[in-house]
């Protein structure tokens, strides 16, 4: 695998994200709305297969139930949670060009000042140019109903944790589960970040994919170790170079946790949390029955204890891991093109190489040149393979250009109806990483992919 250099990959990615359809700014027309994105055709297959694959590996199992509680909550869930009190970032204002900035996070920030470009916003700070620092709410609020008043404040969920929390006895008294259980769920989560930054890193809209594991205090401390192997066992197993990925042990921990660690994926531009671990203790359970009045607890049936359960968190973001499988597929090589007139030549290669169960694209039909009936046969077998997978026709230049279109869009496997195809009934199967190249009947494509697709 070729590595390029890494201060152009991040451009490199951003212009190949709007190009191919993985990534466009909000509202582009309009100039933009600042730490929003819109995920295009084949962003949003992207992030579909990424959460399939997390909702597969957390809930296809015996203790976790699935849920989907809505954004917008009882305005007591975040006095209760600690987001109200706590969830807030220190903000300073520069008094000249009036730039906000996030004070913890001055030293990697630049000068709001256009005439200033490049300038470090330390430097200003350092000349006196700030306000005294000021905490802000990360949160959203809005009103529910008509009347903006104080009364009908609800706040977008800043988390999708606290949903889990709430629906804790719900869940637990529909489903019967018994402790230990978890409850996963995947939506989206809103801050209004006071500096966004890294393209999908900090969004002001994002989505999380957390699971929340309810079980015996005495073993906090065993399924918190198993929860840590079992998220960075999944990071790899969908193709994470091992080398890009790394645990942070937090000394300093949040109001509610007891232990915190992250899953961390070295970005372009540096090591970025992709996932957290937590053990949140019995805070947030405790905190509801306080101020909801109504008790969460659970009775184990076996030692006729009574408790109220410690919650081993897991929460990534699907945006984030989107933006980090993005980079981590990211690849260009140096391959040896044939030209028209015979000779060869060297070109760059990019490509996307993505894990198959997670690439937007599974598969794309060519037919060798338009004429002897091939595009009706190719036609024919993308319409096949399209009630299976997703696939791609294409028959438009030269198939070595077909292919290098389908190596960014990081479509693992292509294959191509040429002359053969009319007297045997075999297509070529080309594979984008190795580029290798077998043939097969027709009509064992399906299987063959099934076989190659398969997780
Ligand atoms: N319930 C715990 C919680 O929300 P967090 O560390 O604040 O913990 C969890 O967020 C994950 O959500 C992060 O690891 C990250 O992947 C994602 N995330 C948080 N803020 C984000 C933002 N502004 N933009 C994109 N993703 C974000």
């Amino acid at each position: 695998m070729g590595t390029p250099a890494k201060s152009d990959t991040a451009e490199k990615i951003v212009s190949l994200s709007k190009r191919r359809g993985f990534i466009f700014q909000s509202s582009e027309i309009y100039g933009g709305l600042n730490g929003c994105y819109d995920y295009g055709p084949l962003g949003v297959e992207l992030l579909r297969n990424i959460k399939e694959a997390w909702w597969k590996e957390m809930t296809y199992r015996e203790d976790i139930e699935g849920i989907d509680a809505s954004i917008l909550m009882h305005p007591r869930v975040w006095e209760a949670s600690g987001h109200v009190e706590h969830f807030t970032d220190p903000m300073v204002d520069c008094k000249e060009c009036k730039a906000r900035f996030r004070e913890d996070q001055i030293g990697e920030l630049e000068c709001g000042n256009k005439a200033y470009k490049g300038r470090k916003a330390l430097k200003c700070m350092e000349e006196g140019k700030f306000t005294e620092a000021r905490n802000f709410n990360l949160m959203f609020k809005t009103h529910i109903g008509p009347l903006e008043e104080s009364s009908a404040v609800v706040f977008l969920r800043p988390e999708t944790a606290q949903g889990i929390y709430v629906n804790f006895s719900n869940v637990k008294d529909s489903s019967r589960q018994k402790l230990p259980f978890g409850i996963a769920q995947i939506g989206k989560a809103f801050r209004n970040e006071i500096n966004t930054k890294n393209f999908l890193f900090r969004t002001r809209e994002f989505e999380q994919m957390e699971m929340q594991y309810f079980i015996d205090p005495k073993e906090d401390e065993r399924f918190f170790e198993y929860w840590r192997g079992e998220r960075l066992g999944w990071f790899k197993k969908y193709g994470m170079r091992p080398e890009r990925l790394k645990l942070h042990v937090h000394e300093k921990l949040a109001h509610y946790a007891k232990a915190a660690v992250d899953i961390e994926y070295e970005f372009p531009f540096g090591w970025g949390e992709i996932e957290g671990i937590h053990n949140r203790t019995d805070y947030d359970l405790k905190r509801h029955t306080e101020f909801s009045g109504k008790k969460i607890e659970y009775f184990d049936d076996q030692t006729k204890e009574r408790y109220t359960p410690y919650v081993i968190e897991t929460s990534a973001g699907a945006s984030r891991s989107f933006f980090a499988f993005l980079c981590n597929a990211y690849d260009e090589e140096e391959v040896t093109k044939q030209n028209d007139d015979g000779s060869t030549s060297s070109e760059t290669r990019t490509v996307l190489r993505f894990h198959p169960a997670l690439a937007p694209v599974k598969v794309a039909v060519f037919p060798l040149v338009n004429r002897d009936g091939m595009q009706d046969i190719a036609h024919n077998i993308n319409d096949d393979l399209r009630r299976k997978f997703k696939s791609f026709y294409d028959d438009s230049g030269a198939v070595g250009r077909r292919y290098r279109r389908q190596d960014e869009c990081g479509t693992p496997f292509c294959i191509t109806v040429d002359s053969e195809t009319l007297y045997d009934n075999t297509v070529t199967v080309r594979e984008r990483d190795s580029m290798n190249q077998e043939r097969i009947n027709k009509d064992n494509i399906v299987d063959y992919l099934k076989g190659k697709l398969e997780v």
